[in-house]
């Protein structure tokens, strides 16, 4: 199996929007994969978390651009054992860029050194638990300059209140509009970023 017979394969008919493609209802979109691994090539990240890995997708797409980058390391967290993805994994041959973490993302621990690069929200869409992942891994570990993305924005009714989780003086917002919707912030420098100097 390849990344290419990932692109190839038959998906959901029905899809919510028709401009996109995905496997199931639950999955990443082929587009937006494409899109993960074209910023992990590009912005050679070295941390990665994924917060929901379910079949596997993200997890491959992110993990395959570490890869190609020859560095990094991508931690995948999901309450559920997530069987498939990790066969998938091993099949591709992305067994030493992949780490899986059991459990819920609120239950996470992170070392305070930790510093993460690039992380992709895509786990629960209640607000709640949304919004404590978020403070824990985005606000409180990603470095100045480093990407979160957020996916199924608008499943989750984030959209309208991301502001208060992630400052608008710290964090650029990119919307990407769509039916589940798809967000990328950035954690802009402080205090330096907007001056004429
Ligand atoms: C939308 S799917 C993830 C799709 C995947 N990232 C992809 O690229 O195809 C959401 C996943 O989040 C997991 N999940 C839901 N709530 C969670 C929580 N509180 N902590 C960890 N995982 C959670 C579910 O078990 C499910 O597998």
């Amino acid at each position: 199996m390849s990344l290419q017979d990932l692109i190839d394969m038959p998906t959901k008919e029905e899809y919510t929007d028709k401009r996109l493609r995905a496997y199931d209802d639950g999955s990443t979109e082929m587009e937006t994969l494409l899109l993960l691994y074209a910023l992990v090539r590009r912005f050679k990240p070295v941390t990665v978390i994924e917060t929901g890995t379910y079949k596997g997708f993200g997890t491959v797409w992110l993990a395959q651009g570490l890869k190609d980058n020859g560095v990094g390391m991508l931690w995948t967290y999901d309450k559920d054992e997530c069987a498939g993805a990790r066969e998938m994994v091993q099949e591709l041959g992305l067994q030493d860029y992949v780490t899986f973490e059991h459990g819920k993302t609120q239950d996470a621990v992170l070392p305070s050194s930790c510093n993460i690069d690039l992380i992709f929200h895509d786990a629960d869409k209640n607000p709640d638990p949304l919004k404590q992942e978020m403070m824990k891994f985005t606000l409180h570990h990603l470095r100045v300059e480093g990407l979160a993305i957020i996916h199924d924005a608008n499943k989750s009714g984030l959209l309208g209140t991301l502001g208060e989780i992630l400052p608008v003086t710290e964090f650029t917002q990119l919307n990407f509009t769509s039916a589940r919707g798809l967000v990328i912030c950035q954690r802009i420098l402080k205090d330096t970023a907007w001056t004429n100097e």
